[in-house]
């Protein structure tokens, strides 16, 4: 029995995995605080109450079963800059993946001098780590200057549970310090944030020991062995790991807040001018590439409450026979876009509304244009030689059967809803944990519960659609703040 722990934005989980059954999952909620237009934190001590809820919660549920575990893995959210000084005590709390405060330090890391896409395969984005400690030197210089660790938020909750400050390939790709080519600390690019790598954790692969569980720990939720930590995964990666895309053409959307087109490669595949993250997988001698959009299911959710309904309502009063694409065009960028335009500053909106517009007209144009930025996404990573031929379907949004259809005529290909989606984070984490201690390397597909095939019909007014909508975005972005 393994144990995984998938430190979400919105919660911790936990989940039991004897075999590959899910013996039991326990969750508890976090709050993300936003003390500035576009900044988003939380404080690492909150992720501890919410982990140390789900463990008490399952030794109180499951004792026996918790006992027995023997490894514990690793998901988190990605890039977060978690700081701590000399004394391990955190500096501040910790700035999210979501947060948009370091777009000027991006441009410093673009300058010529520092070669960080040959370094790295990978652009400056406001959302990864290295620009939050440009931004943290020239705005809190008195904290800068205190920063003895600097971790990713999952290396945090490793170190409060074995003691050691330990990281692993798939989230270390997403600071932009790592040598993601060669798997290792990048002393240049740490030089260029004026950091070194005594301050960085040690790195392993994912499936790998990375510690053990703190004797403390152990007597307090009662495991009759100590379990080793496994290196573990970025959330991404861990949800990869947990549908089983450990081979190179494996692919899925994940229809979360965030929205990402995964697609694992043989080997490091960058395309750094669309946008395209180009990361360790978790596994060692594995890679992928990604395309991430920052509101998708977001978007939806945001419909919904400026309608003052939920979600579903929106979806129930949709048209079924969809025999075109919705009258007006919507612009996901809500919180600006990563891939492929890589712009922290535009925002999104509806085009060519006319007076006969309705909301189902509008919420179908909500789902088409986040199908449409996935199209982007897909267009992004063939020009760095991935073609898709089918993919799995996660995430919240994956549960509406006609956003899944639109997501497939649009993307031109079959996607698959599958089971477990709901916990794979926390799933790919425990999968982890049994490789590290011990057990079988095994990462088996999750089963199909039902495809989607796109409609010959529907994908020539896509593909027609989607050509035009890719036009807006050069007037959106024309839009002064
Ligand atoms: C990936 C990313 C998000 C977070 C969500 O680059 O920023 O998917 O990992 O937790």
């Amino acid at each position: 029995i393994t144990l995984g722990l998938d430190l979400g934005t919105s919660g911790i989980k936990a989940l039991l995995l004897d075999g590959d059954t899910t013996i039991a999952t326990a969750t508890a909620p976090l709050t993300v605080q936003r003390p500035a237009p576009g900044w988003s934190e939380q404080h690492p001590a909150e992720w501890w109450q919410a982990t140390e809820r789900c463990l008490d919660e399952l030794a109180a549920k499951h004792p026996r079963a918790l006992a027995a575990v023997l490894g514990i893995g690793l998901s988190g959210q990605m890039h977060g800059a978690t700081l701590l000084g000399a004394d391990d005590e955190v500096l501040r709390p910790c700035i999210l993946w979501n947060d948009a405060r370091s777009g000027a330090q991006c441009a410093e890391l673009e300058a010529p001098a520092v070669h960080l896409r040959e370094l790295t395969g990978n652009p400056a984005m406001a959302g990864f780590t290295a620009p939050k400690l440009l931004w943290m030197r020239e705005h809190e210089p008195e904290v800068f200057a205190r920063v003895a660790k600097v971790l990713l938020p999952k290396a945090w909750l490793r170190w409060k549970l074995s003691g050691e400050f330990i990281e692993e390939m798939s989230d270390a790709s997403g600071t932009l310090w790592l040598d993601v080519a060669r798997r290792c600390w990048s002393a240049e690019l740490l030089a260029a944030c004026g950091l070194t790598e005594a301050q960085m954790p040690r790195l392993v692969e994912g499936s790998e020991p990375a510690g053990q569980l703190r004797s403390e720990w152990v007597r307090r939720w009662g495991f009759d062995h100590t379990p080793v930590i496994a290196g573990g995964a970025g959330d991404n990666a861990a949800g990869a790991v947990g549908v089983g895309a450990v081979k190179a053409g494996d692919a899925f959307v994940s229809l979360g807040t965030s929205g990402v087109l995964w697609a694992t490669t043989a080997g490091f595949a960058p395309a750094a001018h669309q946008g395209v993250h180009a990361f360790c997988h978790a596994l060692p001698g594995l890679w992928h590439q990604m395309g991430v959009q920052l509101s998708a299911a977001a978007s939806l959710a945001w419909w919904a409450r400026t309608n003052g309904v939920n979600e579903s309502q929106l979806l129930n009063e949709l048209d079924r026979s969809q025999t075109s694409p919705a009258s007006c065009w919507f612009m996901p960028y809500l919180s600006g876009d990563r891939t492929p335009h890589n712009d922290s500053e535009v925002r999104g909106g509806f085009m060519h509304v006319s007076a006969d517009t309705g909301r189902a007209d509008m919420t179908q144009a909500v789902l088409e244009g986040v199908a449409f930025a996935f199209r982007d996404a897909r267009d992004a990573l063939a020009t760095a030689g991935t073609q898709l031929m089918d993919a799995d379907l996660l995430g919240g949004g994956a549960r509406s059967a006609q956003w899944s259809q639109i997501l497939a005529d649009v993307l031109g290909m079959p996607l698959h809803q599958i089971e477990g989606g709901e916990h794979g984070c926390a799933l790919g984490a425990a999968r982890l944990a049994r490789t590290a201690a011990g057990g079988e390397a095994r990462y088996a597909k999750s089963q199909r519960l039902r495809s989607f095939e796109p409609d010959a019909r529907r994908l020539a007014f896509y593909n027609e659609a989607h050509h035009r909508w890719r036009t807006l975005y050069e007037l959106a972005r024309q839009v002064p703040p």
